[in-house]
């Protein structure tokens, strides 16, 4: 890796063209990105289709939950428009872009990337088909599984244990209980955060995580050797500035995902360029 930290276009390059498409990771690709982050969901009849949330509502011309829909609707399911309406100053146009499968995206990039793929919901059907897919397309040394579940990393691990799986961290999973040592006086307080993020550190080393995934401000200085002794890295997510990555980088993490790979790329080149602002120097 050229640059000691990895940019991962999250959902593609996203900031500059409609989320989880084909031409959002081609926009990535174009701007230098060797990583791409997407984001996966299951249709009604099994196949792995990349999109982000939950239901079509927001984002599309089709209405309801993925899962409710066949391969074939889902591919006529309309971003770009979403995203035009949004980006009403920018001179690249989307109508007309449509949803992708992740057959299509594989078919497509093949070696080109390495793939992080999100799996978004808990659906035991799931794990099993992304493996499938790894195998059939010779890319399960060229992907990151990740999830904020740790349920299908587990499921992954015990079927593939190769397999590079990473825990999305939030303060806390939703729907997760808190660890057994904070108190809801703890909750607000650093010290808190750092049980929190030990605690979840800990359940993905013990489902075989390679990795976990902070947020961007959630790092504390002994977040980073926290995990490393662990035998976890960490990644970052929920960049929103430059001052962001560079704080990720400083703190140790491998990488991160961003919607803008472009600025990123030439931050981190600028970075490399000016040493003073030094990173935390990592053990070989
Ligand atoms: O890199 C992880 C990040 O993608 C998680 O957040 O909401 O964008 O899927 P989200
Ligand atoms: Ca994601």
């Amino acid at each position: 890796m050229a640059s000691g930290f990895r940019v991962i276009a999250h959902r593609g390059a996203s900031a500059s063209a409609p989320e989880n498409t084909l031409v959002a990771f081609e926009t990535a690709q174009a701007m230098g990105a060797t990583e791409i982050e997407l984001d996966i969901r299951l249709s009604r009849d099994g196949e792995l289709f990349v999109f982000h949330d939950e239901s079509l509502d927001q984002k599309t011309n089709l209405a309801g939950p993925v899962r409710t829909h066949t391969a074939a609707t889902l591919h006529r399911a309309e971003i770009g428009s979403w995203y035009d309406r949004r980006h009403p100053d920018q001179e690249n146009r989307f109508a007309g872009t449509c949803l992708t499968d992740l057959d299509a995206v594989f078919a497509l990039f093949e070696e080109a990337f390495h793939y992080h793929i999100e799996i978004k919901e808990i659906d035991d059907a799931l794990p099993p088909s992304v493996l499938q897919k790894l195998v059939r397309f010779g890319l399960r040394d060229r992907v990151t599984v990740s999830s904020f579940a740790l349920r299908p990393l587990e499921q992954l691990h015990s079927l593939a244990p190769d397999l590079v799986t990473c825990l999305l961290v939030h303060d806390r999973p939703p729907g997760a209980k808190p660890p057994p040592e904070q108190t809801p006086r703890e909750a607000s307080s650093s010290t808190s955060k750092t049980l929190r993020q030990r605690h979840w550190m800990e359940r993905a080393a013990a489902a075989g995580c390679r990795q976990v995934g902070l947020r961007a401000g959630s790092l504390t200085e002994i977040s980073v050797p926290i995990a490393e002794a662990l035998g976890l890295e960490v990644r970052g997510w929920g960049i929103r500035t430059e001052s962001d990555l560079l704080e990720m980088r400083t703190r140790g993490a491998i990488g991160a995902t961003v919607d803008w790979p472009d600025r990123a790329l030439k931050c981190m080149q600028e970075a490399r360029a000016a040493p003073g602002r030094s990173r935390r120097q990592r053990q070989p």
